[in-house]
């Protein structure tokens, strides 16, 4: 690892502490009226957003100024092999409809390795963490995956409108056809943090950004899951299809979405 101990010591400790304070202040927003607008389709966009951003981006400036930073909202900013990837509100389109199924996720990453990640619930007063080789928490409790038969999985289906739908509809077909169930619950984030947690039994989505995956695909490895390269083919920058589950999934949900075919020798297994 390119990164010392006590360097990635203090940046799991901002990691965590930021994380919250950004819930809390999605938090109160959440409870405020609030402008929101269309960024694309179904693509939304809310002051709060902006705002928990700009917090977030703030507060690891002020302790580690020499990191560069990638906000869903703000873009990029400075160059560095310590980088911070932030979506300061992952579910913006419940956050807007008023629904509490939102959260902050924040990942880091040492050169090309992804290694830490943090997300915040506030809503349900949870914080989920991970950290690479020291496994992954809710809260105070640590995760694990949960295997299933398939035929007793669910399997959450993320949409985005950045692929056909048609592509969609015939995923959902094709895992309903496994004997396995799905739900879209709208937050990527979570979406993977429930994997994690052992609550759902897969996620899959056909294209998905970096800044609502990678907190999430962290802690589904450290809680002994199987993700597909999501970083692989330039997916930092350009997003790219997710697939994590748990391991005795991994077979049945490859076929069945097609995610993870391609990069066989890529894929990690952590248990
Ligand atoms: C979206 C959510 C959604 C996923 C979309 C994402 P946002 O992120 O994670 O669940 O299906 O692909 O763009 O816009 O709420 O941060």
């Amino acid at each position: 690892m390119i990164i010392g101990t006590e360097e990635l010591d203090a940046r799991e400790q901002a990691l965590v502490a930021v994380t919250r304070e950004a819930g809390e202040l999605a938090r109160e927003l959440f409870s405020k009226p609030i402008e929101v607008k269309l960024k694309g389709k179904q693509d939304y966009i809310t002051e709060a957003d902006g705002q928990v951003e700009r917090m977030i981006i703030s507060r690891l400036k002020a302790r580690f100024p020499d990191d560069a930073f990638l906000g869903e909202e703000g873009g990029a900013d400075g160059k560095s092999d310590r980088l911070w990837v932030i979506d300061p509100i992952d579910g913006t389109a419940n956050f807007a409809h008023g629904i509490p199924h939102f959260c902050v996720s924040i990942a880091f990453m040492a050169g090309s390795e992804l290694t830490l990640g943090a997300i915040a619930a506030p809503m349900y007063g949870e914080l989920y963490r991970a950290r690479l080789g020291r496994g992954a928490f809710l809260n105070d409790r640590a995760m694990r995956v949960t295997d299933t038969d398939i035929k007793q999985a669910v399997v959450e289906l993320g949409w985005s409108s950045r692929r056909p739908v048609r592509a969609y509809t015939s995923l959902i077909e094709r895992v309903l056809a496994t004997g396995a169930t799905f739900l879209r619950a709208g937050s990527g984030a979570l979406g993977l943090a429930y994997v994690a947690a052992g609550r759902t039994h897969g996620y899959c989505e056909l294209h998905i950004n970096s800044w609502d995956t990678l907190a999430g695909l962290l802690m589904v490895r450290e809680a002994g899951g199987w993700t597909n390269d999501f970083l692989g083919s330039d997916g930092l920058t350009r997003g790219n299809a997710v697939l994590a589950c748990a391991p005795g999934l991994k077979d049945a949900l490859v076929a069945a979405t097609g995610v993870g075919q391609a990069n066989e020798k890529l894929e990690r297994r952590i248990s």
